[in-house]
């Protein structure tokens, strides 16, 4: 059967990333999460106070990092390991959130993040959720979808996420903060968040996560074929 690229991308906090995971467990595909590798990076960068500003530092620690993805058989996901250690936790955290927009606006950064992305896609058969899938890593994508949904809902549901996982975080800062990364996400350089002229947008305010799930499942099947 025919395997397809199937390149999410949208604003943060739209449940690209749950969306994505359940879309690949329908299909049978595997799923990368792209941001985890960004705040891995980021994760890295802070624990061994690397000067961001300072490009020489930048690239001598990026030739340190090692970022792997590894099923965790507690949870049954991919976990991401930074130099072998599963760091899924770590990387959630609001220190991180509050940095990982500075980091993964380095060029250098993204070099090395999208060659190790587009490696993982060579074969098809792959959801991937981020900011730049369908305009830089995969352009040629059989299937692209953008992510939207209101703002005051994306920090609510944030906020019920990490409760849940046990990070405490309040409402207003998770606001502050989504706005603050849409700013830089989309005003960025190098590779800004932005729509591919072929995407289809998926506005997620008002429908059911099982509701966005079905309809790019829905679509991806009618591109495969099955
Ligand atoms: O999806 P996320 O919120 O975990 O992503 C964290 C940050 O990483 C986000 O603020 C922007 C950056 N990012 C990016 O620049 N390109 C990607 N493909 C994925 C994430």
């Amino acid at each position: 059967m025919k395997t397809i690229v199937i390149a999410i991308d949208g604003y943060s906090g739209t449940g690209k990333s749950s969306t994505a995971r359940e879309v690949a467990r329908q299909l049978g595909y595997v799923y990368v999460d792209s941001g985890a590798m960004y705040r891995a990076v980021t994760l890295y960068m802070g624990e061994n106070g690397i000067d961001i500003r300072d490009e020489e530092e930048v690239k001598r620690a990026l030739e340190k990092i090692e970022l792997t993805f590894a099923l965790n058989p507690s949870t049954g996901r991919s976990h991401i390991h930074l130099n072998g250690k599963d760091v899924e936790k770590e990387i959630r955290t609001p220190n991180v959130s509050q940095l990982v927009s500075q980091i993964a606006a380095i060029p250098e950064v993204r070099r090395k993040m999208v060659a190790q992305q587009q490696a993982y896609g060579s074969q098809g058969g792959i959801v991937m959720d981020g900011r730049d899938i369908a305009t830089v890593v995969f352009p040629r994508a059989e299937l692209k979808i953008f992510m939207i949904a209101d703002v005051a809902e994306r920090a609510r549901r944030r906020e019920k996420e990490l409760n849940e996982a046990g990070i405490l975080a309040d409402y207003k800062s998770i606001l502050a903060n989504l706005n603050e990364r849409d700013r830089l996400d989309t005003s960025r350089e190098d590779s800004p968040l932005q729509m591919a002229s072929d995407a289809i947008e998926l506005d997620t305010t008002s429908i059911t996560f099982d509701q966005q799930v079905h309809q790019i499942v829905g679509m991806a099947r009618k591109r495969i074929g099955c």
